[in-house]
């Protein structure tokens, strides 16, 4: 793969969409040509099936299926987005990806991560990010920041504090297992400074 692939992580209101954002605004003013894209959906067919995911009426989904659900939204999105942007030199920037379901569905759901972790290869045909940013917060936290910005929960945030505490394990752990493929970033700091820790570690990458 020519291109770069960065990932963004971390639990409900961690603040991560601010900081893609801000990566989007700095490739943009550099030239960079690079793609944006978001998990669950950024198909056609991802999209409908996010709505299937996040509908808060679909109280009765079973953990296994909302696992595959979000494999088979992964699968479409690697195969007709990211790869072809990646094999054409682009850079990749997609906010969450495998991790989510590691820590989300591996972790807080109880369906076990070396279980994911299969599915997880299965969907990616064994791609995987070259960085990925944890911005990491506890969930009291988040959810105060939440709930500052008012918006209404979908059906996994509807799950609770213990749930975000749980994928924030999750994720604790994924980073200590990475091999240094996953930055994590003190989520509490200044929205500058964590950009500018961002920036540093795709430093000579980009
Ligand atoms: P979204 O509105 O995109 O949340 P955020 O802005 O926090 O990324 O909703 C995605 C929700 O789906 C979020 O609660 C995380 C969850 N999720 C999983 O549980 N597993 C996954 O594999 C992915 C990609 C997301």
């Amino acid at each position: 793969m020519k291109g770069i692939f960065i990932t963004f992580e971390g639990i409900d209101g961690c603040g991560k969409s601010t900081q893609c954002e801000l990566l989007k605004d700095y490739l943009k003013d550099n030239g960079k040509d690079f793609i944006f894209v978001r998990e669950p959906g950024g198909t056609e067919i991802g999209e409908r099936i996010r709505e299937i995911l996040l509908d808060k009426k679909n109280s009765r989904m079973t953990a296994r299926t909302e696992l595959l659900l979000f494999e088979a939204a992964r699968a479409q999105i690697t195969d007709e987005v990211i790869k072809p942007a990646l094999e054409e030199g682009k850079i990749v920037l997609c906010d969450r990806f495998f991790d989510s379901s590691s820590a989300y569905q591996g972790m807080a759901r109880g369906m076990g991560m070396d279980f994911v972790a299969g599915l997880n290869m299965a969907a990616t045909g064994g791609l995987k990010p070259d960085v990925t940013f944890f911005f990491d917060i506890s969930a009291e936290e988040a959810l105060a920041r939440r709930g500052k910005r008012g918006e209404a929960s979908d059906r996994i945030e509807l799950a609770g504090l213990k749930f975000q505490e749980d994928v924030r394990k999750g994720y604790l752990e994924l980073a200590k297992d990475s091999d240094g493929r996953i930055v994590t970033i003190d989520a509490t700091l200044g929205i500058d400074e964590i950009f500018k820790v961002v920036k540093e570690s795709l430093e000579g990458k980009i």
